[in-house]
């Protein structure tokens, strides 16, 4: 597994609050997106979209900035695919296409996607999709959504996936079944697996707890609703410097003793234990997402 670009947070700003995307523009995060789905009541869907349309022309820290539009079933689909074409499709880098049931829905946000890039002048799949994985029929299609076209992620949502299952629990938690699931369908086609929000903001220490399964479990990132949030996202999902320098040695170690000059052997034992050509790919994990969140090696190898 590689990782060429961290997706550690992924922030959920309310599209009908200019107060929160103004204060969304500062945020240092792997990934914002302006919400025009759960988070906007049906009678703001409108002053939402003119917010959005208007914070097109700011700039936003956060490197990849995405918008959630309302479901393919929804009766606002298709002022937000209007949107698009009226020219957020010009600078949206991609969508959060919210309750996918299988892989047509993605195909047909796709060709409507193409027609915005071709008439935004853009490249054929700039805009990519973030497919949200929230029902009992998107887990068990999950593997096709993941394959489909412009999908770069899986995003789990917990309060919409309990609600579709009749999950009576008082909390909203994610499923360790359906996080399984998900990594799955997202590595064997090669993209990010997100785990969800955690609701109560104010509650850091579920939060790290939710957080820190999902990362242990191999996710990439998870969802974030507020500011307080953001600095745990990154820890957890962040290799520490000496997990980071560990893998990174290791892996010197194992291209020395593959070498010819280190013996050319496919199993060697370092440091007290036997490393192979597993343990090359689980420390390339480690070292691909720490680089991509910005870590470099501060140890090296020495016989
Ligand atoms: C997120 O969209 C959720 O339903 O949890
Ligand atoms: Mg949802």
């Amino acid at each position: 597994m590689t990782v060429s670009r961290a997706r550690r947070s992924v922030f959920a700003v309310p599209g009908s609050s200019e107060k929160m995307i103004g204060k969304a523009l500062e945020f240092r995060v792997d990934q914002i997106f302006l919400d025009l789905e759960d988070a906007v009541a049906p009678e703001a869907k409108e002053l939402a979209r003119q917010l959005i349309s208007s914070a097109g022309q700011k700039k936003f820290k956060a490197p990849i900035v995405s918008l959630r539009i309302n479901s393919i079933e929804s009766t606002w689909f298709s002022d937000d695919i209007a949107l698009l074409n009226s020219g957020i499709g010009r600078w949206v880098d991609s969508i959060v296409l919210p309750k996918v049931r299988h892989a047509a829905d993605v195909h047909r946000v796709s060709e409507l996607l193409q027609e915005i890039e071709r008439s935004s002048n853009r490249d054929e799949g700039a805009i990519t999709i973030d497919a949200q994985i929230e029902s009992a029929e998107g887990l068990v299609n999950c593997e096709e959504i993941a394959r489909a076209p412009r999908v770069t992620s899986l995003n789990f949502g917990p309060a919409d996936f309990m609600a579709d299952l009749g999950m009576t629990s008082a909390e909203v938690t994610s499923n360790e079944y359906a996080l399984m699931k998900i990594l799955v369908a997202a590595r064997a086609a090669g993209i990010a697996a997100i785990d969800g929000p955690t609701l109560e903001v104010r509650d850091i220490a579920k939060f790290e707890s939710s957080a820190s399964i999902a990362a242990a479990m191999g996710f990439d990132g998870k969802w974030v609703l507020h500011p307080d949030q953001i600095d745990s996202c990154h820890k957890i999902f962040t290799p520490t410097q000496d997990r980071f320098d560990d893998a990174s040695c290791l892996l010197e170690a194992y291209e020395y003793f593959t070498s010819t000059a280190g013996g050319a052997k496919g199993a060697a034992i370092y440091q007290g234990a036997m490393i192979d050509e597993a343990s090359r790919k689980m420390a390339l994990a480690i070292v691909s997402r720490g680089s991509a969140a910005g870590l470099h090696p501060t140890k090296h190898f020495q016989l």
